[in-house]
Order: C-alpha cells, then sequence, then structure tokens
C-alpha cells in the first residue's frame, strides 16, 4: 500500500522523466570516462561520439526537455514555481538545444579536419555533457518537487495528452534502433550492469 500523500505521490510521467535522467547520466558518465571520445576520424570510437551527440541533441530536446516546459509552465500558471526558476530551465533547455547543432557542425568540421581543432570540439561536447548534468540536477531539486507536490490529477490531465511521444527512445527503450546499436552496448559496458539490456 502507498503511504505517501496523495499531493505528494509521484505521477507516472514524472517517474519516467526521472527514468530518463538516469538513462542520460549513463550517456554523460560514458562520455565522460571515454578516452578515446575524441573527435577526429582517426580515433577509436569516433563513431560512438557521433552518435551520443547525435541523440543527445535531438531526442531529449524534442522530447524529454519539452515535456518539462510543459510542466514548468503549468506551474507558473498555478504560481506554484518561482518564475525565476521557471525561466532559468527554459533556458538551460533553449541553449543546449541551440548548443548541440553548433556541436554537430562543429564535430562534422573538425572530423574533415576543415574547421575548429578536434581537441576544443572534445572539450566543448563534454562542457555540453556537463550543462547537461547541470540541468537535470537542477530539475530533481526544484521542478519535480514542485510538481510531485503542486499538480493535481486535472494538471496532468491537461501536461499528459500533449505528452504523448510518436516516437519511442530510439537508444534506450525496448528497441533500439540499429544507429545506436554500438552505442547502447558502450553503454551497457561502461556502466558494468553485465547485460545488454535496454530500460523497460
Ligand atoms: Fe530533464
Amino acid at each position: 500500500m502507498d503511504r505517501r500523500s496523495p499531493t505528494t505521490r509521484m505521477h507516472a510521467l514524472l517517474e519516467s522523466l526521472l527514468a530518463e535522467h538516469q538513462d542520460l547520466r549513463r550517456l554523460v558518465t560514458l562520455l565522460d570516462r571515454q578516452p578515446s571520445l575524441h573527435a577526429d576520424a582517426a580515433a577509436p570510437d569516433a563513431g560512438l561520439l557521433v552518435d551520443a551527440l547525435f541523440y543527445l541533441t535531438r531526442f531529449p530536446d524534442v522530447t524529454h526537455h519539452a515535456l518539462e516546459d510543459r510542466i514548468a509552465e503549468r506551474l507558473l500558471a498555478r504560481h506554484a514555481l518561482d518564475p525565476d526558476l521557471c525561466a532559468e530551465i527554459e533556458a538551460q533547455h533553449a541553449r543546449m538545444a541551440r548548443q548541440g547543432l553548433d556541436l554537430m557542425r562543429d564535430l562534422e568540421g573538425a572530423m574533415r579536419q576543415e574547421s575548429m581543432s578536434s581537441e576544443l570540439v572534445t572539450s566543448n561536447i563534454r562542457l555540453y555533457a556537463e550543462r547537461l548534468r547541470h540541468n537535470m540536477a537542477f530539475e530533481e531539486l526544484a521542478l519535480f518537487p514542485a510538481a510531485a507536490r503542486s499538480l493535481d490529477d486535472d494538471d496532468w490531465q491537461a501536461i499528459g495528452p500533449r505528452a504523448q511521444r510518436d516516437t519511442p527512445d530510439p537508444l534506450f527503450d525496448s528497441n533500439v534502433q540499429q544507429r545506436f546499436a554500438q552505442l547502447h552496448r558502450a553503454i551497457s559496458a561502461e556502466s558494468g550492469c553485465g547485460c545488454d539490456l535496454p530500460r523497460t
């Protein structure tokens, strides 16, 4: 029996966002710990770096962050979230979306040895990953507790239908896209889970 009060019971959407944070942290950890992941076409595992960035910049930006923005806006409308905190979360998402696209362009240039140095691009990618880690911690301290505390069923109904995803997570859901199969195996190996099973 769930002994928590209805006002603090975590909604399924919040639970799924937290599970996605755990997945994203595994990816960020891989970027931190893989010294061979340099933005250099000749470097071992260079393809993993491309896949990791492609995933980070395309999937979380269009699904995960968009849902969090809707939760923040709902909390703001209910006067349950400080406007400065709401603005900061949305600004973090907008900045990561913008910088992610820039990084993809810089990465492609560096791998063709046309523009920025591979060392600088690699450093910028890790900075981007660190910003993502900070964003998740920020949300878990400010956004998720406020949502668990303040949103009722009507709020989640208003948020939920638009939160339904047309496309599953291509890296962590049960059917890993072929493009991300190697990255998925690398994350599983790095996390030492002893398995190659996606999140269910
Ligand atoms: Fe998040």
